[in-house]
């Protein structure tokens, strides 16, 4: 026999007392900790749910039915198991955990299903959207550290639904990009351009996800946002949007990413913006002022917040790589 399988119980006659001691045992050679710990606690919690809600067998292949079906619907341009997870509040609570944010910096939301790698790299001051329906909209926008100093050269990747509330990836004709794009952030941390005023939209509800949307009797509507992700070596990678204000579903976001440090006021260009940026005096205006957090401060902050939860659970941690894994020493 392999030595190392010596410490492994023998499995037989397991019961629902005794299952989960033993799927731990069978799977603690593994050498990956973080691995091991995930795990672990993973079937912990879904042993729990089995014994907790009396689970029957038909229940749990309807379970395994929707999970295929949410697989089978994903395609290159659609991300169902994105929108799972969105709709379940488990994406915007992974990102508060992965990427806590120091007060007075950027807040953090969901990705969302609909972001890409095409996009193309846009100057200062292009047009990221080509709907001639859509309300011609100026964004100025400026990008910060803590300490208030510009960041130059970030690579800002920003994406919006068209008038009628469609990612481009969402229609058949698809032939480039289009609401989407790639901008830099100049020597005063400044970037902007032309794009259209955000409108509300559905989440894609022709699938698995919407069913289970209308059984839970939620609508599937996020209000009217604008995405950004900006990445720079040094800095956390921070995925956000701004939303506007008096939305009608700006309290009941379907995916629940609305952070009241997001909501914005669309304005209106006054001369001194009209004539810098060459638009017609009134023309809708949004600004923005982003900040940045480094990966430094991001790392001792979640490595602090991890202790705090985990010693409200009584669990022995400690940070590896910047993530807990159970202190045995
Ligand atoms: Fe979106």
């Amino acid at each position: 026999m392999d030595p190392s399988q010596v410490k492994i119980p023998p499995m037989k006659d397991l019961t629902v007392d005794n299952i989960t001691e033993n799927v731990h045992a069978i799977n603690s050679l593994c050498e990956d900790e973080r691995l091991k710990y995930i795990l672990e606690r993973l079937v912990t919690h879904l042993h729990d749910f089995a014994r907790e809600t009396r689970l029957s067998s038909d229940e749990w292949m309807t379970g395994l039915r929707f999970l295929t079906e949410v697989g089978q619907i994903c395609t290159e341009v659609r991300q169902e198991y994105i929108l799972l997870s969105d709709v379940l509040g488990l994406s915007i609570l992974v990102d508060s955990i992965d990427h806590p944010k120091p007060a007075s910096s950027t807040e953090g939301t969901v990705l969302g299903p609909f972001h890409t790698h095409d996009a193309e790299e846009m100057r200062a001051g292009e047009a990221m959207s080509h709907d001639p329906e859509g309300e011609p909209l100026l964004v100025v926008c400026s990008l910060r550290d803590l300490q208030g100093r510009p960041i130059e050269d970030v690579k800002i990747d920003i994406w919006e639904t068209d008038s009628t509330g469609r990612y481009d990836v969402q229609r058949a004709d698809r032939r480039e990009p289009d609401g989407r794009c790639i901008m830099r952030s100049d020597a005063e941390g400044m970037f902007w351009f032309h794009a259209i005023t955000p409108v509300p939209y559905p989440i894609p509800h022709d699938g698995p996800v919407g069913k289970l949307l209308k059984k839970m009797r939620r609508h599937p509507f996020r209000p009217s946002h604008m995405h950004f992700m900006f990445e720079k070596e040094g800095y956390d990678h921070l995925v956000t949007a701004l939303y506007l204000r008096n939305d009608p579903y700006e309290t009941s976001d379907a995916v629940f990413g609305v952070k009241d440090s997001l909501v914005v006021d669309i304005g209106k260009a006054g001369p001194e913006i009209a004539q810098k940026y060459h638009v017609p005096e009134g023309h809708a205006l949004l600004t923005y002022d982003f900040v940045l957090v480094s990966e430094a401060e991001t790392s001792e902050l979640r490595a602090r917040n991890s202790k705090i939860a985990l010693d409200k659970l009584g669990r022995k941690v400690k940070i590896v790589n910047g993530l807990p894994v159970p202190d045995l020493d």
